[in-house]
């Protein structure tokens, strides 16, 4: 039996979340997906990246998991078994070094398959603090944001919370959001992107960012539980001018967001870490998908359309 963690976009709100702003994030169909196959000192084979890693093995995908192994066995509680070790085969179904949450959703694939194996039923506190152990591996001081949607999906209002649980709040919209997620093709560091953004902390103008971000995320809960699409369009555009301010987006992706809003779509901006990965173009229907992944196409960018706040996006 496998398991699955989702991936995720961001629509409002990432990087500020590092600083405790609110975000707002979709979880998607696709995600990754492990199970272990063989009962025998641990290894993990990732397709269709077609690596193999073992625990401290000198790379970082080894560095990840033996943090989440470690992990595990620390949050062992005494009526659970010792942690079985073992083979795993675990498939990544999203582009790496995107932004759509890669790396978390197969951390979080990994330690379903693990408790699988031991019959232990983890909670969501306890499974976001393992999974974020292998996160902090890739991504330094992460807002646990990608793994929180790993492991639940649907749309949710995330923000951290310094030494206690965050707080995920499902959020109920009118109607459900058509996102058109183009690919830059341009490989972006989410650890290096978080980091250009903490050198602007404390300088002139960072406070007035994370509380217009914050405004512009309360903006647009209301506009997805009112079902005010322009409203949020617009909102996702403003947010997407603050993140390049902060230097995060690129040329490229700033090119894509501005095509696709030519092309009919209601708002754009980039998602996740940026320094490139993947922007997000919000469209009022499938015709306007089409459009705007036509004019994505004919700048070399592939895209696919999601569907997010309507029926759960979840998938086990
Ligand atoms: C990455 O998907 C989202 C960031 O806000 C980093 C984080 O929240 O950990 C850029």
């Amino acid at each position: 039996m496998s398991a699955f963690g989702n991936g995720k976009v961001i629509l409002l709100g990432e990087h500020a979340v590092v600083h405790g702003v609110a975000a707002i994030a979709a979880g998607l169909r696709d995600g990754a997906r492990a199970a272990l196959v063989e009962r025998r000192a641990a290894s993990l084979h990732v397709a269709p990246w077609n690596v193999t890693a073992r625990p401290d093995d000198g790379t970082s995908l080894g560095a990840a998991f033996s943090a989440l192994l470690r992990a595990r066995e620390d949050d062992r509680r005494p009526s659970e078994p010792a942690p079985t070790h073992g083979h795993i085969e675990a498939c990544v179904a999203l582009p790496g070094s995107a932004g759509l949450g890669s790396s978390a959703a197969l951390a979080v694939a990994l330690l379903r398959a693990l408790d699988i194996a031991d019959g232990i039923e983890r909670d969501f506190a306890r499974s976001q603090a393992v999974a974020l152990a292998w996160e902090r591996v890739f991504h330094g001081n992460p807002s646990g944001i990608d793994t929180a949607l790993a492991l639940v999906g649907g749309l949710v209002r995330y923000r951290r919370s310094a030494g206690s649980e965050p707080s995920l709040v499902p959020l109920s919209a009118a109607r459900p959001l058509t996102l058109v997620v183009g690919q830059s093709g341009e490989p972006g560091s989410t650890r290096a992107m978080v980091e250009r953004v903490a050198t602007h902390r404390g300088r002139e103008g960072w406070d007035e960012a994370l509380a217009d971000i914050e405004a512009l995320v309360r903006c647009a809960e209301q506009a997805i539980v009112d079902g005010a699409l322009d409203v949020l369009g617009n909102a996702m555009g403003r947010c997407h001018e603050r993140l390049a301010a902060w230097g995060v987006s690129t040329p490229r992706l700033d090119a894509m967001c501005e095509r696709a809003r030519a092309a009919g779509a209601l708002g754009a901006k980039l998602t996740g870490g940026g320094g490139g990965g993947c922007m997000i173009a919000l469209v009022a229907s499938e015709n306007v998908a089409a459009q705007v992944a036509d004019a994505l196409a004919r700048m070399g960018c592939p895209s696919f359309s999601t569907t997010v706040g309507g029926v759960s996006t979840e998938a086990r």
